[in-house]
């Protein structure tokens, strides 16, 4: 089939990208999708099994920092856009490992944009209908203060939102014109490649948009993130251990709001642009935690505060920024995107999910994901 559009998404099998490719292939028959995924701890397969057999998808597995594959990629596929969002991600592994997130999100971005760019220049038509989309997060921009009006005490409402739950930790938001600040070598290797990605739209004219988007929630996250893991944890009555004194505030938006927001600015968003992609719903982690022992203990049937002694205060993250907290007023304005879900709701099917899902969670916990890939390809 000819088809309109042939697109990468790169990192399709980690947790935000597989439902990006997921929307696009169900929603865009007459594009051709290419998950281009170097299948690391964080890539698994299994997250796309509804769409695996579907004829507009396609996977690739590469590493993006691999120039030349990835070139010869886009050239044999005539590839029209990108939408990159492979990247190392959990803040505790770069502490440990700075130089694997220098590699793959500074060098691997690069090598992205780089091909792309030699790729669409060898085409009579250039840079027209053609767009490097890059995804980032709101962590670039350092933390913010917990900081109220005077006589007031935190959580305080400043603005309506679409949440009607809308709590604010402070004054300050995260807007798109704030200086980027970044602390963990995690959010300095985004924060660069963002640089990069505005540096090929300054220099060579090329058609990109750069988005940062508060923490995401939602099933197919790998457990090493707090929601997961604790969710998991409360499962199996084991610690849940809080950094610090778990004051700390995040930004949370359902992963399928994400998605949502990336088709609607990978359509409609103005080239060289940047937006900030949140919902409003800031939330202490501690807050956050009770939470998730109510709603599992319910779930489970088992008797309000059953799980509450879980809770284990452990030495805080390095560097543990205390807020983030993402000003979406201009997506929501300029292109209508507006977050779906109450965080209420998007919680209970987060919980329902990962407890219906329990085969998923033990395959990732012991490994065996990663069998999937080979046991399925080996079979083509
Ligand atoms: P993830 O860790 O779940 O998935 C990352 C994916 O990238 C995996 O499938 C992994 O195999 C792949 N990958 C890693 N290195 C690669 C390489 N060198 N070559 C090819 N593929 C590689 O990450 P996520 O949480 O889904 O985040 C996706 C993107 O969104 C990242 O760029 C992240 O910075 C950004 N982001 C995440 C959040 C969040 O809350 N999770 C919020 C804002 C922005
Ligand atoms: O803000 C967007 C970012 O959100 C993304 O760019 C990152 O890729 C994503 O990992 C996430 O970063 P965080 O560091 O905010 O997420 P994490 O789930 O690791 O931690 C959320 C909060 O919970 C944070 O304040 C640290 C705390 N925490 C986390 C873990 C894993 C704990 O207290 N205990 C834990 O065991």
């Amino acid at each position: 089939m000819a088809y309109n559009s042939t697109i990468i998404i790169t990192g399709g099998a980690g947790f935000i990208g597989s439902h990006v490719v997921r929307l696009f292939v169900n929603k865009y028959p007459d594009y051709h999708i290419i998950n281009v995924d170097k299948l690391t701890y964080a890539g698994n397969l299994e997250n796309l099994k509804d769409v695996e057999d579907k004829p507009n998808y396609s996977f690739v597995k590469a590493d993006i920092c691999d120039f030349d594959t990835i070139f010869a990629l886009m050239q044999r596929e005539h590839v029209d856009g990108v939408i990159h969002l492979a990247a190392e991600s959990h803040v505790d592994r770069s502490i440990k490992d700075p130089f694997t997130f220098a590699r793959t999100n500074v060098m691997g971005t690069l090598s992205m944009l780089q091909a792309a760019k030699l790729f669409w220049e060898s085409l009579p038509e250039k840079f027209d209908g053609k767009l490097f989309y890059h995804i980032s997060t709101d962590e670039v921009y350092g933390a913010l203060k917990m900081t109220c009006p005077e006589g007031v005490e935190p959580p305080f409402s400043t603005r309506a939102s679409s949440s009607e739950h809308h709590l604010a930790y402070g004054e300050q938001f995260f807007t798109e014109d704030l200086k980027y600040q970044p602390h963990s070598p995690y959010s300095a290797s985004k924060a660069s490649s963002d640089h990069f990605v505005r540096s090929f739209h300054d220099t060579y004219g090329m058609p990109v948009v750069v988005t940062n988007c508060s923490n995401n929630y939602g099933p197919y996250q790998f457990p090493e993130k707090l929601i997961p893991l604790f969710i998991n944890n409360i499962r199996h009555r084991k610690p849940l251990p809080v950094y610090g004194k778990g004051e700390n505030v995040r930004d949370w938006l359902f992963v399928e709001d994400h998605a949502r927001a990336i088709d609607v600015i990978f359509h409609k968003g103005v080239i060289g642009e940047t937006y900030n992609i949140g919902g409003f719903n800031e939330w202490k982690n501690i807050d956050i935690i009770k939470v998730l022992i109510r709603t599992v203990d319910r779930i489970l049937g088992r008797p309000e505060g059953a799980d509450d002694d879980l809770v284990t205060f452990v030495t805080d993250r390095a560097g543990h920024d205390l807020r983030y907290a993402i000003d979406s007023t201009k997506l929501q304005r300029e292109l209508g995107w507006e977050p779906s879900l109450q965080f209420e709701q998007g919680i209970e099917k987060t919980v329902r999910w990962y407890l219906d899902n329990q085969e998923w969670m033990d395959r990732v916990t012991s490994g065996d994901y990663q069998k999937y890939y080979e046991d399925m390809y080996s079979n083509r």
